[in-house]
């Protein structure tokens, strides 16, 4: 259901209300994405994804799957690289995978997939993954999945939040969530992200029976074009979900305040490559 938006609180510039109001649906969770959303205002993450892809070496004709695929722009942008291929992308968010379905008609396979239960009919030659990792607990139980789902010799590169991801941002906002109003609701609150460092995700990735793998960190900020959205949606989302309604506002106009301008997102981003 589509939250109230503070009637004294205009729509940015260049945006209506309407499409400023659908940030907030879908938020009961920190897995509940608004895909029609994301897929307007993920900008960065495309950019970021971009990166990630072009460091997958493809011939053209393999079949690859993209883990997390979100709203498909990056999906997209596989597509392309395969021209006699095919492309399996899956997402445990159903609003996402409806949003990948629109942009990209039958060019893939769309499916709606808990990677933590991924079971493939066939195996894959890559797979790639772009900030999706982070949300997700279990690494050690993620990897195994994709392993299993890659044919001998096939390769996984992915990039996600890393240790230090946001640690700036974060450092800024929390203070916040001990003041009045707020308090109350982030007393027992913990963050939901897996940051994790470059040698245990290694470490991890061998266990699940990958033969070699490579990890980095890359600090990576970045300036939204559409700070409130961006982070109210994408990188504050766990807290704005966390308030009530009639506080969402409220909270976001005291970060955007205390940020300044601009906002710069201190991405710092692990980046995955390894071979099954
Ligand atoms: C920030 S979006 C990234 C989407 C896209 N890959 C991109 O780069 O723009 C993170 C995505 O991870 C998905 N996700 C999180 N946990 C997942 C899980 N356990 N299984 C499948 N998808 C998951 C979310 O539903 C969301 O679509």
């Amino acid at each position: 259901m589509p939250v109230v938006r503070n009637a004294s609180t205009a729509a940015p510039a260049g945006q209506s209300a309407h499409s400023y109001v659908i940030a907030y649906t879908c938020m009961s969770n920190v897995r509940d994405w608004d895909g029609a959303t994301y897929d307007r205002i993920s900008g960065p993450m495309e950019g970021l994804g971009r990166e990630v892809l072009a460091r997958l070496e493809l011939h053209g004709d393999e079949l690859v799957l993209d883990a997390g695929c979100g709203s498909g722009r990056i999906t997209q942008a596989l597509i392309e690289r395969l021209p006699r291929g095919r492309v399996i992308a899956v997402d445990q968010s159903a609003s996402m995978v409806d949003a990948a379905k629109q942009r990209l008609g039958p060019a893939a396979d769309i499916r709606v997939v808990d990677l933590l239960e991924l079971e493939l009919e066939e195996p894959v030659d890559a797979i790639l993954s772009t900030a999706t990792f982070h949300w997700i607990a279990d690494h050690a139980s993620l990897f195994g999945r994709l392993r299993a789902a890659l044919r001998p010799g096939g390769r996984l590169v992915a990039q996600c939040g890393g240790e230090g991801n946001i640690t700036v941002l974060r450092g800024k906002v929390t203070p916040l969530l001990s003041r009045e109003p707020y308090a109350e609701y982030f007393r027992d609150w913990r963050p939901p992200w897996n940051y994790a460092a470059p040698g245990q995700t290694r470490e991890r990735l061998l266990s699940a029976g990958f033969t070699s793998a490579e990890c980095w960190l890359a600090p990576a900020p970045r300036e939204p074009e559409h700070p409130r959205e961006f982070l109210s949606t994408i990188v504050l989302g766990p807290h704005v979900q966390q308030l009530p309604r009639e506080l969402q506002e409220k909270f976001m106009d005291e970060v955007l305040e205390m940020l300044g301008e601009p906002v710069v997102v201190d991405y710092v981003r692990l980046n995955i490559d390894a071979l099954a």
